[in-house]
């Protein structure tokens, strides 16, 4: 089976591309493969300058921001560009009635004025290597999937350990293409991350949930932060006495601007496509998950919102909890959306019907993949009440904070419970609680949370399947007879953990016969009882099926290497460091509807509307604009250029990735996709896929013009 695939690889290494779209999401080590279609595209550079472990390349200058985004080094004192939004968290925790950066901006005035952010991590990839030979060590094709996994977990342990011993580096091995290789990952990991500088939020994120997900767009979603290392420029914990991160490698910025089918390229670290999922794969996420999660999400957004609208208190407490919510939210309706118009169910069918018959036509191959088909849907079938039961979970219950937020004391309740319980190990467990107790209530309304609460409760109780309904739940239905509100006033009434300072009094007295009253509290039992479920009856079916679903998928992805032999394949996402090349493009989504590839700040002052929080323009950006202050960052046609959109392949993750020209030069920062183009995760569209990209111009302005910050401006190196 291993053979097969090194083939294939090896042949792709070979081969000139057969694909023309823009699809894909390469791996560095890779390039080779590429870099010919790349260059015929416009890429001045080689894959070297690109990738390399022997000298610093571009690879040097691009970050992994945080779990779930991307940054990029821009001088050489370890300035950072991000996306407002993947600083967004970091922004609201730093904000307070006092000091509301997020409505109001953060700019430090010198590098002593820059703020810490505990708990934020940026990451740099040393090296990758294929160590699928080594992490495949004695398993065997007789083996069980579980006997299977084992042995490539304690394989991936082994290598692991080895691979940084006594070098301060974090080791990390990811499968692709669903197991068929491994790679190994070399990576440091920065601590000391502080805040420079964010636009305000009618600037970061201007256009907010209305514009998300679509274009065109008027946002200026950057931030800045910097690294800070030891003396010898290493990772540290955070210390007044480190200094600015010196970066192997930190990008020049152009302002030259773009043009339609200039060459571009996105370099950063795309989270999760399912490009190669079966049909029943696809249908479960698109028409299965998705409706579900939607409709939870939709009930816990129109409450909050409401709230926000009403409070300016609350508007802060919940403005990135709101924003994370509604994204996945949004993203979900256009997926399943696209799916549906690309008919992507139909043409997996007919991919399948003709991988069957062609498994079928050879003996060795019929015995391999003959019925992986029937078997995957059988699996799938079985899967489906489980997975359902999951969401209802976590999407349901857990969407309650004060649930989720009790849920978190599992641990230390069991600890209590203990006959011959250490007191030092609950001091230790409760003093972790109570820096969690703190931040939860600091951003908490308890209004909001009981109209979230009674509405979830409702939906799970005329909705979820009884045969998972958790055991406390069914009490309290037949109980409060549909009383939701009933139930839910009496739950936060009489639970403590819907009280900041009794939690705190018995946290801060953990003993053992304190802590034991917490495990018989109405809200600790409701959501242990909704986690035991989870625990006990879905995750080990879930487990179980899902190990059975993905060696399927493993295998048919080898088999479809084989069926497609001509085709290219990239391997899906993985939150590892990829490569997506495209060019500047505009795009038609309806029948004589034409967008233009960018936008300019006319269009900011089409959009405002005092009266609509998403489109409150600031008003010393009106003045800018109306004086046409733009400096020297505006476009040759004398307007100012705000985004832009390409063709790059791009997924979450890719938010805050630099966009570079084809001299490896920043000329934007990657913030989102098209409405039409949202599900590419599941299936790429050329004719309708366009990343949004954040005109770096537009950006250089805010942080100049708008803000003053010429000193960092003056740390950049600009390309006029
Ligand atoms: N849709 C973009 C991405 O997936 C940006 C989200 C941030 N903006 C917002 N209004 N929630 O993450
Ligand atoms: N906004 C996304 C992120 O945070 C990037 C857009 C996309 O999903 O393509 O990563």
């Amino acid at each position: 089976m291993r053979k097969s695939i090194l083939l294939i690889l090896a042949l792709m290494s070979l081969l000139p591309l057969v694909m023309m779209a823009e699809e894909g999401l390469w791996p560095p080590v890779v390039l080779n493969s590429i870099i010919s279609e790349m260059q015929k595209k416009g890429l001045k550079l080689g894959a070297d300058d690109i990738y390399s472990i022997n000298h610093s390349s571009l690879k040097d200058a691009v970050v992994q921001f945080g779990g779930g985004c991307t940054g990029v080094l821009v001088s050489e004192s370890g300035l950072l560009l991000t996306n407002h939004h993947c600083g967004f968290g970091s922004i609201q925790r730093q904000s307070s009635l006092e000091h509301d950066y997020l409505t109001k901006g953060f700019w430090s005035g010198s590098m002593e004025e820059e703020l810490p952010n505990p708990g934020l991590t940026v990451t740099f990839l040393i090296r990758m290597e294929d160590v699928s030979n080594k992490v495949l060590e004695n398993v065997t094709p007789a083996m069980s999937e579980q006997e299977r996994a084992a042995m490539i977990k304690k394989n991936t342990d082994r290598i692991e350990k080895d691979a940084v011993k006594g070098t301060g580096y974090e080791a990390k091995i990811k499968p692709f293409y669903y197991g068929n290789q491994y790679f190994l990952f070399i990576n440091e990991v920065f601590k000391d991350i502080r805040l420079v500088g964010a636009p305000p939020a009618n600037i970061g994120s201007f256009g907010g949930d209305t514009d998300n997900w679509a274009w065109p767009r008027h946002t200026g979603d950057f931030s800045i932060f910097r690294i800070y290392a030891s003396r010898d420029n290493k990772p540290a914990d955070y210390s007044k006495d480190n200094v600015p991160y010196k970066p192997r490698k930190f990008l020049s910025v152009s302002i030259r601007g773009v043009e339609k089918g200039d060459f571009t390229m996105v370099f950063g670290f795309p989270g999760t496509t399912k490009e190669y999922l079966t049909s029943f794969g696809t249908d479960l996420i698109a028409f299965k998950e998705n409706p579900v999660k939607v409709a939870f999400r939709q009930r816990r957004l129109d409450i909050i919102e409401a709230a926000m609208s009403s409070d300016t208190r609350t508007r802060i407490q919940y403005a990135s909890k709101r924003a994370g919510i509604a994204n996945g939210w949004k993203k979900m309706i256009g997926e399943s959306k696209g799916v549906k118009r690309l008919n992507t169910l139909g043409l997996k069918q007919e991919l399948e019907k003709g991988f069957i018959a062609w498994a079928n036509a050879n003996p060795d191959r019929a015995k391999k993949y003959g019925n992986l088909i029937q078997v995957s849907e059988a699996a799938y079938k079985r899967y489906y009440p489980y997975d359902l039961a999951g969401i209802y979970i976590t999407e349901g219950f857990q969407g309650i904070e004060l649930l989720k937020f009790s849920g978190g004391f599992k641990d230390i309740v069991k600890l209590s419970a203990q006959k011959d319980v250490k007191e030092a190990d609950l001091e230790a467990s409760a003093m972790k609680l109570k820096a969690a107790t703190l931040s939860f209530f600091k951003d908490y309304q308890q209004k909001v949370d009981c109209r979230v609460a009674a509405e979830l409760l409702s939906m799970i109780s005329s909705d979820m399947d009884p045969a998972f309904k958790p055991g406390y739940f069914t009490q309290v239905e037949s109980k409060y007879h549909g009383n939701w509100e009933g139930y839910v006033s009496r739950l936060y009434e009489t639970s403590v953990f819907a009280d900041c300072s009794k939690i705190l009094k018995i946290l801060s007295d953990p003993r053992a016969k304190n802590i034991k009253k917490l495990g018989n509290d109405p809200a600790f039992l409701l959501s242990a009882s909704a986690a035991a479920v989870m625990d006990k009856k879905v995750s080990p079916v879930n487990l179980e099926i899902s190990r059975t679903i993905d060696s399927l998928q493993r295998v048919y992805t080898e088999g479809l290497m084989l069926y497609q032999a001509g085709k290219t394949f990239y391997p899906d996402a993985n939150s590892s460091l990829r490569i997506a090349y495209g060019k500047v493009d505009d795009y038609s989504p309806a029948d004589a509807v034409n967008y233009q590839y960018y936008t300019t700040v006319k269009g900011i002052l089409q959009k405002e509307n005092p009266d609509i929080y998403d489109y409150v323009v600031e008003p010393r950006l009106k003045e800018l604009i109306i004086n046409r202050d733009f400096g020297q960052y505006a476009d040759k046609d004398g307007t100012m250029h705000v985004a832009y959109t390409a063709s790059n392949h791009t997924t979450g993750g890719n938010s805050g990735s630099p966009v570079l020209d084809g001299n490896g030069s920043l000329i934007g920062l990657n913030f989102d996709r098209n409405w039409e183009g949202t599900m590419s995760d599941l299936q790429y569209d050329p004719d309708q896929c366009r990343n949004i990209v954040l005109d770096i111009r537009y950006c250089l302005f805010i942080i100049d013009r708008f803000a003053g910050a010429q000193r960092l401006i003056n740390e950049m190196k600009l390309l006029k």
